[in-house]
């Protein structure tokens, strides 16, 4: 099914939509809570970009698709209320027209960027959103006067990996335990032109 998409800024009333998107994304352990969640979104220099459908094309339910409920954007349980420290975010309804975000910091004193995630939905893959978003960061970054982006995946994040490679980001270090004992990640960096 062609899908097009458009990328927008980030607005609040998508927190509660983004977090479950990288629930999805990301084992448990390596996903974010709803508090660093909102704890990098607030951070000096930080920019998300939502990718967004004109339909609702990850509402889940047996009407809309013959997949895996797992493979699409559907209510999770909610998170204990000492984990959610943003003002209201919860209170907004789930858009179930996202289908991806990412984060970057943008830091013109060090004249380098980084990307905190890049999360796109399982089923909305291989459709040019990873790729799309990354440029709008790298854009950002270039804005900002960076002259190259960092980031870290987890070794055994091949189809990450591979994803990174395409985009001209080459693999400087090895971080030991850099999501929990034993789950280790590379440092990736990209120069910009
Ligand atoms: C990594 C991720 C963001 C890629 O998003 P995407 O929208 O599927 O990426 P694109 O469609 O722009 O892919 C661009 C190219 O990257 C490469 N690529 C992407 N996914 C790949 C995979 N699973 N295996 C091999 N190559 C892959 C391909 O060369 C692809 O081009 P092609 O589809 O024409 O072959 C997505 O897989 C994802 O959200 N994964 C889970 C979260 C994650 O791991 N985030 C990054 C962690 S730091």
């Amino acid at each position: 099914m062609p899908v097009s998409f458009l990328l927008r800024p980030y607005h609040p009333d998508d927190f509660e939509t983004l977090w479950q998107i990288d629930q999805r994304c990301f084992l448990p352990g390596i996903a974010y809570s709803k508090h660093e969640l909102a704890s990098f979104l607030r951070q000096r220099g930080a920019v998300c970009i939502v990718a967004e459908t004109s339909t609702d094309v990850n509402r889940s339910p047996a009407s809309q698709t013959t997949e895996s409920p797992t493979e699409s954007l559907t209510e999770l349980p909610t998170e204990s209320p000492t984990e959610s420290p943003l003002e209201a975010p919860t209170e907004s309804p789930m858009n179930f027209r996202i289908l991806g975000f990412v984060i970057v910091l943008v830091n013109p004193r060090q004249a380098a960027a980084y990307i905190t995630t890049l999360d796109v939905l399982s089923r909305m893959r291989r459709l040019g959103a990873g790729t799309a978003l990354m440029a709008a960061a790298e854009q950002l970054a270039r804005d900002g006067a960076c002259t190259a982006v960092h980031l870290e995946a987890a070794v055994e994040n091949e189809s990450a990996l591979a994803f990174y490679a395409r985009q001209g980001y080459g693999i400087v270090s090895t971080v030991a335990d850099y999501y929990a004992p034993g789950a280790h990640a590379y440092s990736l960096t990209k120069p910009l032109t």
